[in-house]
């Protein structure tokens, strides 16, 4: 808990931190960098230059600064829960708090200036240092779960075993490691961090791609869309590089699966809603229950641009024949002939949530872009589905925001 005298500091400074937040953060990372050039290769540059992680962790402080001071009533678990598996999946150690927290302290001085007394520092370095316990806390039980020793890197190398073309700009890749030793287990919805050496001494860059093959199997799947530049936006970096540079034979560096996400929550009805790529957390959910628990009655609804975009097109008749109480629907933007697959209807247009087959217990999971998310999840809670069947997974920094619309 904050101290009486730091919460009386905060509230009064919230205001202005929250004002200058991004302006903080901006100034945070040029210092970090600056200091510690080697940190480039642990953070996301696609982020970076997006602006996405900035807010995502300005956004972090300052809420949970309006949580200790009771100025707002997010529930925290699930955010720091978010953080945590995320930082597990990066290999982030507790040293790397000092680090961030005095160059994060430091830009807070830099932006607001002389509004920073010693006092107003000490309040903001409580807050950030509450923060950091409970995620290094969080974060050291991951690793614990995992298997790692204290301090183990969570790296380890895997051979790509088979390379698959699921649609247009998706493959998969077969992955097993090359120590020989176990596959370790995971929930369907958790992913991997793949950490890869970018050509022409560009670094490292690590990013996390959903297990999408079966729990339990000799191997793993991950099932990679490339990410195309447009409009003057780049290539998508790790996402090409998988596509152009790695293909059987290649080894790349793992980590354990992380993830508080999961896809096959509770044992009765299952509705599983996902557009593009968010389909890998739900071919893992089905490629699971098909050997688990066939009879489960689950309901996928997906939603793509066209069947030539839709990867895993050709599991569905084999997932139908494992599942007999499967049922899909597919909403295509663009049906073509040839676009039925047996036993499956394609309907033409976006996904309407009204028209979504509902039982009134199901557990519901969400993957896609986030206004597709955002308009099913609305919809969903608007036909009387409680919020807290309602699980989702966003393929980068942040969360959905929490409205019914
Ligand atoms: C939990 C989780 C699971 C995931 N699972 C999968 C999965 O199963 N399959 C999958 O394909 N992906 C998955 N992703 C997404 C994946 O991690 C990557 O984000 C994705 O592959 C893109 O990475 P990239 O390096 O190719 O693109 P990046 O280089 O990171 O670029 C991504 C985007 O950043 C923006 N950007 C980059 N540079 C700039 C710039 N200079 N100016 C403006 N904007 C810029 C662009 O919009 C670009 O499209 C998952 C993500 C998460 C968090
Ligand atoms: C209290 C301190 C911290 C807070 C509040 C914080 C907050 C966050 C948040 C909100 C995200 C985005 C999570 C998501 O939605 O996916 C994130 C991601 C990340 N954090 Fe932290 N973080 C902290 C400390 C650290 C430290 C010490 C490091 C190590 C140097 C670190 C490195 C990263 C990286 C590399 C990512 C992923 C970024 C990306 O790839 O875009 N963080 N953090």
């Amino acid at each position: 808990m904050l101290s009486e005298s730091s919460a009386a500091v905060v509230t009064a400074t919230l205001p202005a931190v929250q004002a200058h937040g991004t302006e903080i953060t901006g100034r945070f990372y040029q210092r970090l960098f600056a200091a510690h050039p080697e940190l480039l290769n642990i953070f996301n540059r696609g982020n970076q230059a997006s602006g996405a992680q900035k807010a995502a962790l300005a956004g972090a402080v300052v809420a949970y600064a309006a949580h200790l001071t009771g100025g707002a009533t997010v529930p925290w678990g699930p955010i720091l829960d978010r953080i945590a598996h995320k930082h597990a999946s990066l290999g982030i150690t507790p040293d790397q708090y000092t680090i961030v927290g005095r160059h994060l302290l430091a830009a807070v001085g830099e932006v607001l200036g002389e509004a920073v007394t010693p006092e107003v520092a000490a309040a903001w370095d409580e807050v950030y240092w509450l923060l950091a316990c409970e995620l290094i806390a969080r974060e050291a039980r991951l690793y614990a779960g995992a298997g790692l020793a204290e301090g183990e890197p969570v790296w380890r190398e895997w051979r790509v075993t088979g390379q698959t073309e699921e649609a247009v700009d998706v493959v998969s890749f077969t992955l097993e490691p090359v120590d020989g030793g176990d596959v370790p287990g995971f929930t369907p919805g958790q992913y991997t961090s793949v950490a890869v050496d970018l050509d022409h001494g560009r670094g490292q860059q690590i990013r996390q791609y959903s297990l999408s093959g079966r729990p339990g199997a000799d191997h793993w799947r991950i099932t990679v869309k490339r990410v195309r530049g447009h409009a003057g936006v780049p290539d998508g970096v790790v996402s090409t590089f998988l596509h152009e540079h790695v293909s059987i034979g290649a080894t790349l560096r793992l980590s354990p699966p992380f993830g508080e996400v999961s896809a096959v929550t509770g044992d009765g009805p299952l509705l599983l809603v996902s557009a593009g790529i968010g389909l890998t957390p739900a071919m893992a959910a089905l490629e699971h229950l098909a050997v688990t628990a066939p009879e489960r009655p689950v309901v996928l609804v997906h939603a793509d641009r066209a069947g030539a975009a839709h990867a895993f097109r050709a599991e569905l008749p084999r997932l139908h024949a494992a599942l007999p109480n499967l049922r899909t629907t597919l909403w295509y933007e663009r049906v073509e002939p040839g676009d039925e697959v047996d036993p499956v209807a394609v309907s033409p247009g976006r996904v309407d949530p009204k028209m979504i087959p509902l039982s009134p217990d199901s557990h519901v999971h969400l993957c896609g872009p986030l206004p597709f998310m955002n308009t099913v999840r609305g919809g969903l809670l608007r036909r009387g589905v409680p919020v807290e069947r309602i699980a989702y997974e966003v393929f980068g920094p942040g969360m959905l925001r929490d409205d019914r619309g």
